[in-house]
């Protein structure tokens, strides 16, 4: 059992000694800089930022950093076929059906589409379309909301999109005509009502989120009955629980909103939420990973759940992120990093796991497995797909080659599952037989078909389904803008083959029932939904692939776990 002990804020905030500390270190970087600046030739323009990190490799040759535009057009054409077909269907809806050509309120009825792939349009240079959804987000009233709103899901899709585009708009990337500076304030007022109508949400005695927010009522709320009847193996708790990834992905948007607004109570908001999280008070066995789920009255971990995967996943993203992000001054930024690194190297000690050679399929491959209690949970959701380029981000900007070797690997298991599944496109979740303590692993090839995909694929598919999900081509981007190996942009290109194949339906693109099947399911073989991540994300990365490495540079911006990218200003 975990032990309990009282969690205070005030245990984590900063003493003079470390005061010091941050003093003493801003006087080194200070006169750093000044003999940098006094020493080194100035061949300085107007692109190379005054602030920023060293992620993206820099040794390119033979012009391998420049775009390949014939593929990038061929993406930004599929944003262009989706956004219309929405605009002439769906437009104001949260997601059109892509198949039937309906549509659908999944967040709250403010039109999630427009707000989540805005900042795709406004890379793209998609200007038409982008004038058309600003137009939409400057009305839309984030005080009023259809049914109860998830902070989880609002606070990355809309308040990530909208702050995103301020600071799109302030980098000087979008044109006037589309964002003046009236716009802008309209679009800041517009985060900071919506922020404000979520601070219900963290009403609570430690200050993690409740699961909804009623906003005719202002109160927090548990999950909705149809949480449960979607997941009818859900436990219930006495009081409500949050996952990791609930509480711990807000910090992000919420120090972008800080910054613009010079507000803190947002960053001081998430910081609270994800403080059990980060200054964890239980013992937990394996360094910086979290049991979980938490409950979110007492701030104590009910169940004993670890991993990586959907559920857990952006808090560890947000724990390297941030410190990409925040001032240096921020006093949490070590025990981020602390935190992000333990539990990297967790991740890679209790975790991964090597496949065992299948009959006909001789190579062996790496994957994450999950934790729960005394089970090793032998799969890999489509989610955790993400790892890969979050370790490769942070080998890079914290210096660690074990990290980027395990995150290569990783990003080869997930291309596996791609590349051996009759589609090209990897399944929703698949598992495999551990090389090593295979008799403890929970999941077995039971079915014909799972011993047939084992056989020839060394995996099988627990989950064969396919949302438009975008970790594998993110994962791919960071690989390629990290390493330079040009192999991760063939393999996005045979990503991007196999969805134009056979996701693009007549009214935008849709998921797939069965990647294994799809060719004798026809046109029976689609999921009618569209959810928004797919224009926020899936396109954004796909098209960013096969465009300039100099486009949303990883030196200067940081990307959420939906894709909106913020930036690095100190
Ligand atoms: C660059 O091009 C030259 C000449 O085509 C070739 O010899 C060399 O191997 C290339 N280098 C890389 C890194 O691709
Ligand atoms: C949206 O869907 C509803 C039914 O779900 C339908 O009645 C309505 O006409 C649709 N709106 C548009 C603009 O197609
Ligand atoms: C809230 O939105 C609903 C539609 O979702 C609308 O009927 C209602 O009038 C709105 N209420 C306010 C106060 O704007
Ligand atoms: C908000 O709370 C009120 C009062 O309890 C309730 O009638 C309403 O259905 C709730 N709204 C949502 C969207 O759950
Ligand atoms: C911040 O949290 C408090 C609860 O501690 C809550 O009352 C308030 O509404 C929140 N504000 C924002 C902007 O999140």
């Amino acid at each position: 059992m975990p032990r309990f002990r009282r969690y205070g804020i005030a245990s984590v905030q900063k003493n003079p000694e470390s005061s010091f500390k941050v003093i003493a270190a801003v006087i080194v970087i200070v006169l750093y800089l000044l003999i940098k600046e006094f020493s080194s030739p100035k061949i300085r323009t107007k692109t190379v930022p005054t602030y920023g990190a060293h992620i993206q490799f820099a040794e390119w040759q033979n012009g391998t950093e420049k775009g390949d535009p014939t593929k990038a057009e061929k993406v930004r054409n599929a944003m262009k076929y989706t956004f219309w077909k929405y605009r002439e269907n769906a437009w104001g809806y949260d997601d059109i059906k892509p198949v039937s050509g309906g549509n659908a309120t999944t967040r709250n009825g403010w039109g999630a589409f427009i707000v989540d792939s805005s900042t795709t349009l406004a890379l793209m240079g998609l200007w038409e379309e982008l004038a058309a959804s600003v137009q939409h987000i400057i009305s839309i009233d984030f005080t009023n909301a259809t049914g109860p709103v998830d902070p989880f899901e609002t606070t990355i899709r809309y308040l990530g999109g909208l702050v995103s585009l301020v600071d799109l708009s302030d980098a000087g990337l979008i044109p006037t005509n589309i964002i003046n500076p009236e716009t802008r304030e309209i679009l800041l007022r517009q985060a900071t009502t919506l922020a404000m109508s979520l601070g219900p949400a963290y009403d609570t005695p430690t200050g993690m989120p409740w699961p909804r927010v009623n906003f005719s009522t202002s109160l927090g709320e548990p999950d909705p009955p149809s949480v449960y009847l979607e997941n009818p193996d859900k436990p219930r708790y006495k009081n409500p629980v949050i996952g990791p990834a609930r509480t711990g992905s807000a910090i992000l948007e919420n120090r972008v909103l800080t910054r613009l607004t010079g507000d803190a109570i947002y960053t001081i908001n998430a910081t609270k939420a994800w403080a059990p999280l980060v200054w964890n008070q239980w013992l937990t066995p394996w360094a910086g990973m979290v049991d979980a789920p938490f409950d979110i009255v007492t701030g104590e971990p009910v169940g004993r759940q670890r991993h990586w995967d959907g559920g857990h996943d952006s808090y560890y993203e947000y724990l390297l992120k941030v410190t990409l992000l925040s001032p240096p001054h921020d006093p949490y930024i070590d025990d981020y990093k602390k935190r992000f690194l333990e539990a990297a190297y967790s991740l890679r000690t209790h975790l991964a796991s090597r496949s065992a050679p299948a009959e006909q399929h001789m190579t062996q491959h790496l994957f994450i497995a999950k934790q729960d209690a005394q089970w090793l949970i032998n799969k890999q959701g489509h989610l955790a797909c993400f790892a890969p380029g979050t370790l490769l981000l942070g080998s890079k900007y914290l210096d660690q080659r074990y990290l980027r070797t395990f995150a290569l690997a990783l990003l080869e298991g997930c291309h596996h599952a791609y590349t051996s599944s009759p589609s090209k496109i990897g399944p929703e979740a698949w598992s495999w037989l551990p090389k090593f303590g295979y008799g403890d692993a929970v999941h077995q090839p039971f079915t014909e078909r799972s011993q047939r995909e084992l056989a020839t694929t060394g995996i099988w598919m627990t989950d064969p389904h396919y949302k438009l999900r975008p970790e594998y081509v993110e994962s791919l981007f960071y690989a390629w803008r990290i390493t330079g190996d040009l192999r991760y942009r063939d393999w996005a290109w045979e990503m991007w083959v196999a969805i134009e194949k056979y996701c693009k339906t007549d009214y935008g693109f849709a998921g797939l029932r069965d990647v294994g099947k799809v060719e004798e399911m026809g046109g029976h073989r689609w999921i009618d939904e569209q959810q928004s991540f797919w224009g926020a994300e899936t396109l954004k990365y796909m098209w960013l692939v096969f465009s300039d490495t100099k486009v949303a540079d990883l030196d200067q911006w940081v990307f959420s776990t939906e894709g909106h990218l913020f930036r690095m200003i100190r």
